[in-house]
């Protein structure tokens, strides 16, 4: 089973105008809502796998109800501690040419018994063969330690953990070392705190690094460039070229390649069927528009193209 949890979700609020003046009256056409949060993502990308989960985390009272009815209607099964407060929204405005300007709401705060009630919720679910997708950004009110938290828990009732996350939750979640880690090459030289941009030699010595730590899987995903794999079952590094394919809207690749990641792994697919996986999943993201994951389709037919 996985479990995703997102801290932090949002009501995605997409509008279309011609073109974007500031400073003048914009007039913008309906906008589309949608639920967003990197951990709804990949159960989002989950379910278009084919794979079920449940998604956790915390939502605000206010707003909460879009949320629950997007997922509810694409049948993917919730379980969100309710807070006080509001459940942020996030503007993505839209452009003719395809300039997309965001406005992202810093979220609610969160109480501290609310923090509580999630780690006993995750705690219950936690068993052998769970895995738990850890996603995304830490709302106020919860210590920026909260993933190192859930690793160690969840890591002594037999769980694995899977954590994409940036900065500061990233650096205290690796201290407490989770099965798998998809950072991409910014948050990867963040991690290590080098301000510059990583050659593909360091990108492969650093890792190395992050494996050695005890970290089962490391994934670095490189955009356009690919992505690097290094499993504790594998003696070499994998490096896999980006898939040729066309580009509509890389929104959301990361996502998509998180949850092929976490599905192969549940799954106990060997390491080449996992990297053909989030090769094809990630690259039917960049193919399908907006921010929506790829479906069953596009990934079978790129599997089909790129590996036969
Ligand atoms: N232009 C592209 N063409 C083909 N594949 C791509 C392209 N951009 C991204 N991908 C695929 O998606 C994967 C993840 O992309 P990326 O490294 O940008 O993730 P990310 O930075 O975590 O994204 P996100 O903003 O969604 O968190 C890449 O490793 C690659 O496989
Ligand atoms: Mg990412």
């Amino acid at each position: 089973m996985i479990i995703t949890v997102t801290m932090n979700p949002a009501i995605d609020k997409t509008v279309e105008v011609d073109h974007f003046c500031p400073g003048k009256l914009n007039r913008i056409g309906y906008p589309v809502t949608d639920a967003g949060g990197k951990g709804i993502n990949v159960s989002k990308a989950l379910k278009k796998l084919g794979e079920t989960s449940i998604a956790t985390g915390f939502l605000g009272k206010a707003g909460s109800d879009i949320i629950l009815d997007v997922l509810s209607a694409e049948q993917i099964q919730t379980d969100f501690i309710s807070c006080e407060g509001i459940t942020r929204t996030n503007f993505k405005l839209m452009e003719l040419d395809g300039t997309l300007t965001e406005l992202n709401e810093p979220g609610m705060t969160v109480a501290r018994e609310k923090v509580e009630e999630l780690l006993e919720k995750i705690e219950q679910y936690a068993t052998k063969d769970v895995w738990f997708v850890l996603s995304g950004s830490i709302p106020e009110g919860v210590d920026v330690d909260i993933y190192a938290r859930i690793i160690t828990k969840v890591h002594q009732k037999g769980a694995k953990v899977f954590v994409d996350a940036d900065g500061r939750a990233l650096i205290e979640a690796i201290k407490a070392v989770p099965d798998m880690i998809k950072p991409n090459e910014a948050e990867l030289a963040e991690y290590f705190g080098i301000r510059r941009e990583l050659s593909q030699e360091e990108i492969l010595q650093l890792t190395k690094r992050l494996s050695d730590i005890g970290i089962e899987t490391v994934v670095v995903s490189q955009g356009s460039r690919g992505a690097v794999f290094a499993d504790a079952g594998e003696e070499k590094l994998v490096y896999q070229n980006a898939l040729a394919v066309e580009v509509h809207s890389t929104v959301g690749a990361g996502d998509a390649m998180a949850a092929a990641l976490v599905y192969a792994k549940e799954k106990k697919l060997p390491m080449q069927k996992m990297v053909q996986l989030a090769m094809a999943v990630s690259a039917g993201a960049v193919v399908t528009a907006g921010t929506n994951p790829p479906d069953r389709e596009t990934i079978e037919a790129i599997l089909q193209k790129f590996y036969g």
